[in-house]
C-alpha cells in the first residue's frame, strides 16, 4: 500500500514537474508572442489592437518635442504656454540650426542608422491603411530638413512618393535628397526634372512629371497629393485614408468663379524668361469650350482624373493652350475639376463652387482675410510670420489647424517656428499609435 502511493507521489511529483515545466514554457511563449506584434499575412504590419504592442512601439518610435514647451497645452490652445513658447521664438540664441545638405548625405550613407535615428515608421499601422495606398508628389527646390520631416510625417511603407526636385537647385540639395530617397523603395525622384519658373508652367510640368511616374508604378494607389516643401500634414496617414474613402470617388480641391482681378493671367500670352513676363499678344479662348474656375495648385484627386489628365485629347489640348498662361497651377486642376467628362470631376454650376476652406486639400491663411472671427473674418491673425500675404504658421495657429478637416496646411518653416513643427510631429505620431479611428 505504502509502496504504491510511494509510486504515486514519484510520478505526481514527476506529472508536477513536467506540469510545471510547461506553464513556465507557456508563460514565457506568452509573453513572447504577446511582443511579437506582426501580423501574419506576409507584409509588414503591425497590430496595435494590444496595449503592450502600442507601448512598446511608441517608446522608440515616439517623436517627442524638445524643450520646456507642453504640446499638450499648446494644441489645448492655452493661451500661456503658447505666449512663452513664442517668446522662445524671438531669442536668437536658442534657435536651433537647421540640418544641412551635407548632414543628411552623411547620415543616409547608412539608411538602417538614418531610418532608426530619424524614427521612421518601417510597418504598416493597419491592415486597412495596408491596402489603401496614397500616391503623393513632392514638388521641393531647398531646405533639406523640411523636405525630411515632411517626408517622414507622411511615410508609410504601402504608399508610393515622387520628389521632384528643382532642376536649377544646388548640388549638394539633389545628392542630399537622393540620398535619402535610396533608402527607400517606395520613395523616388522623378525621371524628369524642370528648371522651375515661378508663375509659370513649369510648376505645373513639374507635378505632371511626377504624376506620369507615379501612374507607372506597380502600387495601385487610389487618390494622389500633391505636396511642396513648405506643406506640413494636419492628419495621420489612417485618417487621410478615412477621409479619402469618404469622398466617395470625387476629387476635393478650391475651384470656384474666378476673380475679375485674375482673368488677365489667360487673356494675354506669357513669355518665360528669367522670369514670366506679359506680352500685348492677345490668346485665344480656351479651346473645346472648357469654363475656366480658379483655385490653387494643391488637389487631392483620383486615379482616374489623373489618368484621363495624359489620356484624353480634351485634356491635352486645353494643357497645350494653358502653356503660355500666369500661374496655370491655379486654375488648370480646377477647371478640369469642373468639366463633365472628366472622372471624379463636380458640376460647372455655382452651387459646386468649393473655397479652400471647404475642400480638404490644403489649408492657408491669407494675410488679407485674417482678422477677428467674430466680426466675420474666416480667420484670426497669423501668429509666425507672413511670406507673400500666406501665413507661415507659429505656435499660436496650431489649436485652430488641428480643429479644421484638410489633410495639409501650408506654409510651415523651422527657422520661423520650429515649436510650431516638433508639436504637430509629437502629436501626430502619438495619435498614429494611440487613437481609433477605424
Ligand atoms: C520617447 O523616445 C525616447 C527615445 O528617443 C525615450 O527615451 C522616451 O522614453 C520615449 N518617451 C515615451 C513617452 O515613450
Ligand atoms: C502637459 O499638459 C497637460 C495638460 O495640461 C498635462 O496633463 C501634462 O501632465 C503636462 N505634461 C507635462 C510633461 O508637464
Ligand atoms: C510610362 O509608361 C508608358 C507606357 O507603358 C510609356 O510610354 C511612358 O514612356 C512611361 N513614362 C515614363 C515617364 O516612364
Amino acid at each position: 500500500m505504502f509502496g504504491f502511493l510511494k509510486k504515486m507521489w514519484r510520478i505526481n511529483t514527476g506529472l508536477c514537474l513536467v506540469c510545471g515545466s510547461i506553464l513556465i514554457l507557456l508563460t514565457i511563449a506568452l509573453r513572447f508572442t504577446s511582443l511579437n506584434c506582426y501580423q501574419r499575412d506576409g507584409r509588414e504590419i503591425i497590430d496595435l489592437t494590444t496595449a503592450d504592442c502600442r507601448d512598446y512601439y511608441y517608446k522608440t518610435l515616439n517623436l517627442s518635442a524638445s524643450g520646456k514647451k507642453n504640446c499638450t497645452k499648446i494644441i489645448e490652445g492655452d493661451w500661456d504656454e503658447v505666449r512663452q513658447t513664442l517668446i522662445e521664438n524671438l531669442e536668437v540664441k536658442k534657435r536651433r540650426v537647421v540640418a544641412s545638405d551635407k548632414d543628411y548625405i552623411e547620415l543616409a550613407k547608412d539608411c538602417a542608422t538614418f531610418k532608426t535615428v530619424r524614427k521612421y515608421i518601417t510597418f504598416s499601422l493597419n491592415t486597412e491603411e495596408a491596402n489603401y495606398p496614397i500616391a503623393y508628389s513632392m514638388v521641393v527646390h531647398g531646405d533639406i530638413e523640411s523636405f525630411e520631416r515632411l517626408l517622414r510625417s507622411i511615410y508609410s511603407p504601402q504608399n508610393i512618393y515622387c520628389v521632384h526636385v528643382d532642376a536649377k537647385s544646388p548640388d549638394t540639395f539633389h545628392q542630399a535628397v537622393r540620398a535619402i530617397v535610396s533608402c527607400f523603395d517606395n520613395v523616388f525622384v522623378a525621371s524628369k526634372l524642370e528648371s522651375v519658373v515661378y508663375a509659370s508652367w513649369s510648376r505645373v510640368q513639374a507635378d505632371l512629371n511626377c504624376m506620369e511616374d507615379l501612374l507607372n508604378s506597380t502600387v495601385q494607389w487610389k487618390y494622389l497629393i500633391n505636396t511642396c516643401g513648405t506643406d506640413f500634414p494636419l492628419k495621420t496617414n489612417a485618417e487621410m485614408v478615412k477621409t479619402l474613402k469618404s469622398l466617395n470617388g470625387k476629387s476635393s480641391m478650391e475651384s470656384e468663379a474666378p476673380p475679375a482681378n485674375k482673368k488677365f493671367r489667360w487673356l494675354n500670352h506669357f513669355e518665360i524668361k528669367k522670369r514670366i513676363e506679359k506680352t500685348d499678344i492677345k490668346k485665344s479662348p480656351p479651346p473645346v469650350n472648357i469654363k475656366i474656375f480658379s483655385g490653387n495648385a494643391y488637389i487631392v484627386v483620383t486615379r482616374d482624373f489623373v489618368r484621363a489628365v495624359f489620356e484624353t485629347s480634351f485634356a491635352k489640348e486645353f494643357m497645350e493652350w494653358a502653356k503660355d498662361t500666369y500661374s496655370p497651377d491655379e486654375f488648370l486642376w480646377s477647371s478640369l475639376h469642373r468639366v463633365p467628362w472628366m472622372p471624379g470631376s463636380v458640376p460647372q454650376h455655382i452651387k459646386f463652387d468649393t473655397s479652400d476652406m471647404n475642400a480638404v486639400a490644403r489649408l492657408v491663411k491669407w494675410r488679407f482675410l485674417e482678422g477677428d472671427p467674430q466680426h466675420g473674418a474666416p480667420y484670426s491673425s497669423c501668429t509666425g510670420m507672413h511670406r507673400r500675404d500666406v501665413c507661415i504658421y507659429g505656435t499660436g495657429d496650431l489649436h485652430w489647424l488641428l480643429q479644421q478637416h484638410h489633410l495639409f496646411a501650408n506654409k510651415f518653416n523651422p527657422k520661423v517656428d520650429d515649436h510650431a513643427l516638433q508639436c504637430l510631429e509629437e502629436h501626430l505620431r502619438f495619435k498614429s499609435f494611440y487613437r481609433k479611428i477605424m
